[in-house]
């Protein structure tokens, strides 16, 4: 099976399955260009990306775009999704059961899309591929899971939030964009 079909697919299985939680959300499935070698992981849709059902689309996304045009590279590029593919009500952090429950479908989604560096924003996604990193200490550092390279980055709400890891989160942008270059 091709690509698009496998994951179109995917998504009409999550779509099926009514024993997911949050039922009340839409689903949030992620987007971008199958093929690209990138994958921007971040924790779960907010209210902006239940309404749109797009991944990113708020300040973050904003953010995440003016990063990808200072590396040359164009948002539609990479392949962005998210952990839990449906909104947490009033926008808290996912909890185990919701991570656990969305788990095989993006473990599919990753085996689908094969990208070579798997990039997770924020603490939660950094976690859920490295459960003892340190978003702080190991952000902009490249590790190497089942052959496939993790690179984590700050989440770009926290970029929002503070010049220091605005400039950090910057700064991995760029290194991502080396790391990618010479692949
Ligand atoms: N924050 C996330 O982690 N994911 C989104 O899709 C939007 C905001």
């Amino acid at each position: 099976m091709n690509k698009k079909l496998a994951l179109e697919k995917l998504k009409s299985e999550i779509e099926a399955n009514t024993k997911l939680p949050l039922k009340k959300s839409n689903l949030v499935f992620g987007e971008g260009d199958i093929n690209s070698p990138v994958m921007f992981i971040g924790e779960a849709p907010g209210k902006n990306e239940d309404l749109e059902k797009r991944p990113f689309v708020g300040r973050s996304g904003q953010l995440i775009n003016k990063n990808l045009e200072k590396i040359n590279w164009k948002r539609g590029g990479v392949y962005i999704t998210n952990i839990v593919k449906k909104r947490p009500l009033l926008n808290r952090d996912p909890n185990e059961k919701e991570i656990e429950s969305f788990k095989p479908y993006l473990t599919k989604q990753i085996e689908i899309i094969n990208p070579k560096i798997i990039v997770p924003l924020g603490r939660f996604a950094t976690n859920y591929f490295l459960p003892t990193a340190k978003i702080s200490v190991d952000q902009g550092k490249i590790f190497e899971i089942d052959g496939r390279k993790i690179f984590p980055m700050f989440h770009p709400a926290a970029a929002l939030r503070g010049t220091k890891v605005m400039k950090q989160f910057e700064a991995s942008f760029k290194k991502l964009g080396r790391i990618v270059d010479n692949f």
